[in-house]
């Protein structure tokens, strides 16, 4: 007889990433022989570029592999201050900064510090699907603000202000978004930054997809330093740089926050990987130029891909201004062969015209699938040929 397990009430309220479940079924699929386009990843498809491999071989070779300080060496603290600085005009000093093993655990750290039990988190939906199972992991209740589709999915301080509770304890804002690909417009996001601070809400600013905004407006909230008592921005190196498996994370923010951020990571991780951080430092001070590079072909790939979707009779898709990802809207074929939800269509492409996407449920909407153009024109062209031949049939 086995021993039943009994595992904490905490981790019970949370579920696994949907992204990865989706890119799990997909390759279970392919094990089997099935040749299947997959367009889950949340990651570039371009290879990580040579500079930055050569800064982290050099590492290695050098022996950089000990321990380091918990939130980064000052070398990467300022090569991190350097780079935001000069594209967007902060001022971050090094205990205002904590590096850490991804975006993710930048984020995972920031609201285990700041959401306590029974606290209120603002979250626009659709959302990427890590907010919500970190806020309630660590007890708070996520406190969901639909976004307006027929506007882009625009989110206004106005329509967060009618959310606000006395147990509002944070904002959370990620544009470029992943996954609908809305980007905030600097106005927008400087009136939602002004209106926390003078409720004093904190607003959390996830900034993975900053580099990859294709309004011609790159901004981050970092800039608006006369309410940076309020706000943290979090940013990575794993999508600007093509480093998704390297693992390099930041927080920017106030030091009382980023102090007890580091205290956290001192009793779990301690410092991200020695090497990476050589490596992270190669990627900010060098030439950016591989970052527009990479910038120029994804806008060739979204519009390919919005043009291929919108071509396909039913399908609804907005102009997604940033991230790699594009969210068409597949409510048009609710009712048609038994479909119920865009979880049915993600089931019937994935199995029956052997397309991956990801089903809007888990990024909170139940019309929409995501589809991340993170890949070749020619994977973009066969996942759109055998989607249309899917819808047509259905
Ligand atoms: C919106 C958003 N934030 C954060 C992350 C975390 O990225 P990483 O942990 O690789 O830095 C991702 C990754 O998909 C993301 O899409």
């Amino acid at each position: 007889m086995t021993t039943p397990v009994v595992l904490t009430e905490r981790i019970n309220r949370i579920e696994p990433s949907s992204t990865m479940a989706a890119a799990a079924e997909a390759e279970k699929l392919r094990q089997q022989g099935v040749d299947v386009v997959d367009v889950t990843a949340g990651e570039p498809h371009f290879t990580t570029p040579q500079h930055v491999k050569d800064a982290a071989i050099a590492a290695i070779n050098g022996n950089f592999s000990k321990y380091t300080a918990v939130g980064g060496t000052l070398e990467l603290k300022d090569a991190i201050s350097k780079r935001h600085g000069t594209d967007f005009g902060s001022a971050y000093k090094r205990e205002e900064i904590c590096a850490s093993v991804g975006g993710k655990h930048a984020l995972f750290n920031v609201i285990s510090v700041l959401v306590d039990h029974g606290d209120e988190v603002i979250l626009p939906v659709p959302y990427w699907v890590s907010f919500k199972d970190m806020v309630r992991y660590v007890g708070g209740k996520c406190v969901l603000l639909e976004a307006d589709e027929a506007q882009g999915f625009r989110i206004t301080a106005g329509s967060i202000a009618r959310l606000i509770t006395p147990k509002t304890k944070l904002i959370i804002l990620n544009s470029p978004s992943n996954p609908s690909g809305a980007v905030m417009s600097p106005s927008d996001m400087t009136e939602v930054i002004r209106l926390a601070h003078e409720r004093g809400i904190w607003v959390i600013s996830d900034e993975c997809y900053v580099y990859l905004n294709y309004t011609g407006k790159n901004f981050s909230v970092g800039s608006l330093t006369e309410y940076r008592d309020r706000f943290l921005v979090v940013g990575s190196l794993s999508k600007t740089y093509a480093m998704t498996g390297w693992r390099l994370g930041y927080t920017l923010g106030p030091a009382a926050v980023i102090s007890a951020v580091q205290k956290l990571q001192s009793q779990s991780t301690s410092n991200p990987t020695s090497i990476v951080q050589k490596a992270a430092i190669a990627a900010l001070n060098s030439s950016q130029q591989c970052v527009d590079d990479m910038r120029k072909e994804y806008i060739q790939l979204r519009d390919h891909i919005v043009t291929g979707l919108r071509a396909i009779p039913g399908v609804k898709c907005t102009m997604p201004e940033g991230a790699f990802y594009a969210y068409p809207n597949v409510s048009g074929f609710f009712g048609k062969s038994g479909i119920k939800s865009s979880a049915d269509i993600a089931n019937g492409l994935l199995h029956r015209a052997h397309v991956a996407t990801v089903a809007g449920e888990g990024f909170g909407t139940t019309q929409h699938v995501r589809i991340s153009y993170a890949t070749t024109m020619q994977n973009l062209d066969k996942a759109l040929e055998r989607m249309r031949k899917y819808f047509e049939e259905l």
